[in-house]
């Protein structure tokens, strides 16, 4: 399936050879895993970025400050040798967080976000919220430390079309946890519709939205382009094209409310290739590339560094980075299949050409030590 099988107008090629430099950015959303696949795949992230908000719903999910402690533990553990990578931990918020729970995580310094996964929306999140009422007093100690809410937005009541799901969690849940918790800041994870992107143009109050590379540069036909197409499925699900138009035109706006969230979510292949397949693109690998392809197709290369460097550390209130990195032109294969554990995982638009190649972290960083 070509990268941006869709039809935007593509501007006159970059020419070969052409350096692309910018602040080194960060990945405010992604999937980890753990143990032999944390090894596998942490490499292709810490390559790219300084630091990622880190996903807590493994099993069992990171419900604790002393769980989240733990699993970054690990995650240093894994780190290449010389690599500075900040891991920035998430708690999973479950109907039975106490508000001790969020001060203690704040009092860690090293917890960045409370994750809602309402129960049932997506992998591993049968420990989620069913009733926003259970977490009212968790929400209030939020409110009150300035920890943000990640949310991933969707309703999971079975009647309710999959793809109207987005839609409908802003109008019945988000809007009236935004009114009784006005001062709560917070994050609308991998947004992926038009209705998403608008409401958080004009929201009141300290929000954003992050959105995914796959979302910027695929509608939902790339599910079903010539047969299913599993690597395409992840949740919430690809959407259809004028949705993907207006998070592009979200991404490339300027507007510091937008920023990056690979939202990377490696599985085995076999568990995606499979009589009921999991959701998860695999994006770590070639994060920074598939972005830029995206920005680049709407002549917006020179948005990408507020997207991918800056607007995230302003919103989570952390410094930005000091180093910078560069990418430049050039054609070059995706691969089929990498190692992940004792299996494979297969990357994002596998086998396709992408034009522009991730070089170097050109510094490191200090700014955040
Ligand atoms: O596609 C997804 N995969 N969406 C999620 O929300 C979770 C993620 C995963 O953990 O695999
Ligand atoms: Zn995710």
């Amino acid at each position: 399936m070509p990268l941006l099988a869709h039809h935007v107008p593509r501007p006159a090629q970059t020419p070969a050879g052409t350096t692309l430099v910018i602040d080194r950015p960060d990945d405010w959303h992604l999937h980890l895993r753990d143990g032999e696949e944390l090894k596998a795949v942490l490499p292709h992230t810490a390559a790219q970025f300084h630091r990622a908000i880190i996903m807590p719903n493994l099993k069992p999910p990171v419900t604790t400050t002393a769980l989240a402690l733990a699993y970054r533990k690990r995650i240093l553990e894994a780190r290449p040798a010389g690599s500075d990578f900040d891991p920035l931990m998430t708690l999973y918020l479950t109907d039975n967080t106490p508000a001790d729970e969020i001060h203690r995580a704040k009092a860690s310094g090293v917890v960045h976000a409370v994750k809602l996964y309402p129960a049932g929306a997506t992998t591993n999140s049968d420990s989620g919220v069913t009733d926003l009422k259970h977490t009212y007093k968790a929400l209030e100690a939020m409110q009150e430390a300035g920890m943000v809410l990640a949310i991933h937005g969707e309703v999971t009541d079975r009647d309710i079309d999959v793809f109207d799901r987005e839609k409908v969690f802003i109008d019945e849940k988000l809007i009236p946890l935004r009114r009784d918790f006005p001062a709560l800041r917070v994050v609308f994870e991998h947004i992926t519709t038009k209705d998403a992107a608008d409401y958080v143009a004009t929201a009141e109050g300290e929000i954003a939205a992050t959105i995914t590379a796959h979302h910027l540069l695929y509608n939902r036909n790339a599910l079903f382009q010539g047969g299913i197409r599993p690597h395409y499925y992840c949740l919430p699900v690809l959407k259809r094209e004028l949705h993907r138009q207006s998070l592009l035109e979200a991404a490339t706006s300027g507007k510091p409310r937008y920023f990056l969230g690979t939202d990377s979510a490696p599985h085995a292949m076999g568990d995606k290739e499979s009589d009921c397949g999991c959701a998860g693109c695999y994006t770590a690998l070639h994060a920074l590339e598939l972005y830029a392809t995206a920005f680049e197709a709407v002549g917006r290369l020179d948005r990408l560094e507020g997207f991918a460097s800056h607007f995230g550390p302003d919103f989570y209130r952390l410094p930005r980075n000091a180093g910078k990195v560069r990418l430049h032109r050039q054609d070059w294969s995706i691969p089929t299949a990498l190692p992940y554990g004792d299996r494979i995982v297969v990357p994002l638009a596998h086998g396709e050409t992408l034009g522009w190649r991730f070089e170097a972290s050109l510094q490191t960083n200090d700014a955040s030590r």
